[in-house]
């Protein structure tokens, strides 16, 4: 048996007579937090927080802000990788998560039915096309993918599925075979056979494939999370008629741009898609409990839970859960009241038009480009050339991007990500209750910011780099 190990707090694990006091416990320790994240969870990722200046001693958080232990407000333009639309801690979704505790529903009953996942599944199913029949609950985004993958290939008894280049739909074997990002491939192999990329927006690399009619499956974002990209005109369209001629299933990953996110409850509206297979997840229970959801059409489900002996062919003990469920139908009912899906579509114009201005002003801005909330702005040497770009640049593609989101917290508080791995994209996924004050915030700051970084003298770009080499 493993000796108990001596640690500095060990009366926290000790058997205790008095009352759990979960308050007092995070108002004792939450000064460790990192510290103890870096013995316990992960070091790395302490090291990285500390090195890029991101670790802060965090203490609330309400709607589109987070505060610190100092007091001090933060802007949130990363919305928990997009698991916040309706804000954080929105009350009224917890007041539903407290009247869930409080009814002492029975739970999971397992060999019986509740009530409350057929009733979310009945509310995304009134949000989605006809040809939407089925929900399985899920407890993630990627075990969502897992369920798509899965059963698509059952249902069509045919093996290869096909995704797009730089999609990322998640990180367990499965979704990690379709996953098109290398930097989160290449070293966890062998993965999934049968699972074939192509480019994102080529319709006739996409027809390649498919003419061989042993195709289950094209996944792909409507609009790709990992540098905002945008479909080319016609491309999904295009893609949803091949996937019909050829008889492959249409599976469009709503997990990051559903749910208001993109001006439109899901993005597949904005082509008026009718996907075979939706997966979903992250917002859908306001950010408080885990979810994920498979919404397909009756005959993939009917195909695979074909008679009693495979009703329980597919699930997992925990999806779908009470609390989930009726965060859920909180969630959805917010959005519709909040009217968060053309609030988004509102404040998506707004952003296009301050990247428009940014643009204006800074040589060194590329591109900017999104649809609703999911929006991003990509750098480039300026056309007038520029060597501290280029000596930032030469030491890792996209590390410019490093260098706008460092100020852009420290001196804005302006909490934001770069788009993805040797990408010079700095994207902004905020919580939906977002305010038109908010945004002329972020705009003041990335000007400030970007300007900064093109400034950076080459001493500090020598410094700054040596640390960040530690961690790229
Ligand atoms: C488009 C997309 N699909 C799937 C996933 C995986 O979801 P999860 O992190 O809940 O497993 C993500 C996560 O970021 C995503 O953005």
């Amino acid at each position: 048996m493993k000796a108990m190990r001596e640690t500095s707090n060990a009366s926290e694990s000790k058997p205790s007579e008095e009352a759990f006091n979960l308050g007092a416990l995070v108002a004792r320790r939450r000064k460790e937090a990192t510290e103890l994240w870096a013995k316990t969870i992960n070091p790395q990722f302490a090291r990285v927080l500390r090195t890029i200046g991101f670790d802060r001693e965090w203490a609330r958080a309400e709607g589109a802000y987070l505060w610190d232990a100092d007091g001090n407000r933060y802007l949130d333009m990363l919305g928990g990788f997009g698991m916040f639309n309706v804000g954080r801690n929105n009350p009224r979704i917890r007041a539903a998560l407290i009247e869930a505790l409080e009814l002492d529903l029975p739970g999971s009953v397992q060999m019986g039915t509740t009530v409350l996942p057929p009733l979310l599944a009945e509310a995304l199913l009134a949000r989605t096309p006809a040809r939407l029949e089925r929900v399985l609950f899920t407890s993630s985004g990627t075990e969502a993918i897992e369920a798509a993958i899965k059963l698509g290939r059952a249902a069509t008894k045919r093996a290869r599925v096909i995704s797009a280049e730089h999609g990322f739909h998640g990180l367990t074997l499965g979704s990690l075979s379709v996953n098109g990002c290398p930097e989160f491939t290449s070293r966890f192999g062998p993965l999934l056979p049968d699972c074939e990329r192509v480019p994102f927006g080529d319709l006739e690399a996409l027809e390649r494939e498919l003419r061989r009619e042993d195709v289950a499956i094209f996944l792909v974002e409507p609009i790709q999370g990992k540098g905002v990209n945008l479909p080319p005109p016609g491309y999904l369209e295009g893609a949803q008629e091949l996937c019909r001629r050829y008889d492959t299933l249409f599976c469009v990953d709503e997990v990051q741009t559903g749910l208001g996110r993109t001006g439109k409850l899901f993005a597949f509206e904005h082509w008026g898609l009718e996907p075979d297979m939706v997966p979903v997840a992250k917002s859908l229970s306001g950010g408080y409990v885990p979810v994920g959801a498979l919404i397909m059409s009756k005959a993939v489900h009917e195909a695979v839970f074909d008679g009693m002996e495979n009703a329980l062919s597919h699930g997992s003990t925990f999806a779908p859960n009470e609390l989930a469920m009726a965060a859920g139908l909180a969630t959805l009912h917010e959005i519709d009241t909040q009217k968060l899906v053309e609030r988004s579509e509102r404040l998506g114009e707004m952003l296009l038009e301050l990247g428009g201005r940014l643009a204006a002003r800074h040589e060194v801005v590329k591109e900017v480009r999104g649809r609703g909330l999911m929006w991003a702005i990509e750098f480039a040497e300026p056309p007038s050339g520029s060597r501290t770009y280029r000596a930032i640049e030469r030491i890792q593609p996209g590390l410019f991007a490093q260098f706008v989101i460092g100020p852009l917290f420290s001196e804005h508080r302006i909490l934001s990500q770069v788009a993805g791995h040797s990408m010079a994209v700095i994207k902004v996924l905020p919580p939906l209750v977002v305010s038109d004050e908010d945004i002329s915030w972020l705009e003041d700051a990335l000007d400030d910011s970007i300007a900064k970084a093109q400034r950076l003298p080459r001493s500090l770009t020598r410094l700054a780099l040596g640390s960040l080499r530690a961690f790229s």
